[in-house]
């Protein structure tokens, strides 16, 4: 039987952990040469500690563990609650009952005027599946994405990324998508005028490049995607559940 935590504390503190091989070497490279190549080999709430056990306070704000906390003991237990039931998972004749439970509550919490819920792994897969819930719906093809927009890795997800960056390299994108100006509304009602847009995905704060889109561009894009059949697609990666006032 592997021991995991054993296998983990084999690793975690040398500075020349697998992942730095085997998964971005490029990155860590990236962050070594900027002088930002601490190893971190504990955390809790905001704090990061390194292997001399200095605390760090992590500023990030972005990513979904960032708005609770590292390690937060209500969510560890919940997890180790859960594992210890044998609960049982990927049963092809039923549903997952933690599936219904979490759905439940996301309901609950998203206020109303909502009925179901689609799970997905990661930010770029609920990007695709967006996307072919919009031309499925509409029956239309073509995309509005902002420029200096990310959201995710995956085809669709890149084919709508306005970091042009993302997108070398992965050519022919999906044929279909036109980049347009954040905060410009009279570009949006053109655009969206004729009638053959399936959805307009945005950030509401771009987290690759910080642009803010003003509450009358919001409002403006509500209205207008719904006057033309349009899906409106917010993409709350960075911004969801109380990371943004
Ligand atoms: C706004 C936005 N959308 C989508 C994604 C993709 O999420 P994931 O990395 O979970 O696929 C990210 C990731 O940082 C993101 O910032």
């Amino acid at each position: 039987m592997i021991d995991m935590k054993q296998v983990i504390a084999e690793h975690i503190a040398s500075s020349d952990h697998l992942a730095k091989k085997h998964v971005h070497p490029r990155l860590m490279k990236m962050f070594q040469v900027g002088g930002m190549g601490t190893v971190f080999t504990r955390a809790e709430g905001p704090y990061l500690f390194d292997a001399e056990g200095n605390r760090w306070l992590d500023m990030l704000a972005g990513g979904g563990v960032m708005f609770i906390g590292r390690n937060h003991p209500t969510v560890r237990k919940a997890i180790l609650d859960t594992v210890d039931t044998d609960t049982p998972n990927l049963c092809v004749v039923n549903a997952s009952v933690l599936g219904g439970l979490v759905a439940g509550r996301l309901l609950d919490l998203a206020g109303g005027g909502f009925g179901k819920v689609v799970f997905a792994n990661s930010g770029t897969e609920a990007t695709d599946v967006a996307v072919r819930f919009a031309r499925y719906a509409t029956r239309r093809r073509r995309f509005l994405y902002l420029e200096g927009s990310f959201h995710g890795r995956s085809y669709a997800a890149v084919s709508l990324c306005g970091w042009k960056e993302m997108q070398d390299g992965s050519e022919p994108l999906m044929p279909v998508t036109t980049p347009i100006r954040p905060n410009d509304i009279e570009q949006l009602r053109r655009e969206l005028s004729y009638g053959d847009v399936a959805g307009f995905i945005l950030e509401p704060v771009q987290g690759m490049t910080c642009t803010v889109l003003t509450p009358q561009y919001l409002q403006a894009a509500r209205e207008l995607c719904t006057k033309h059949g349009t899906y409106l697609i917010a993409d709350e990666v960075q911004t969801g559940l109380g990371r943004v006032a």
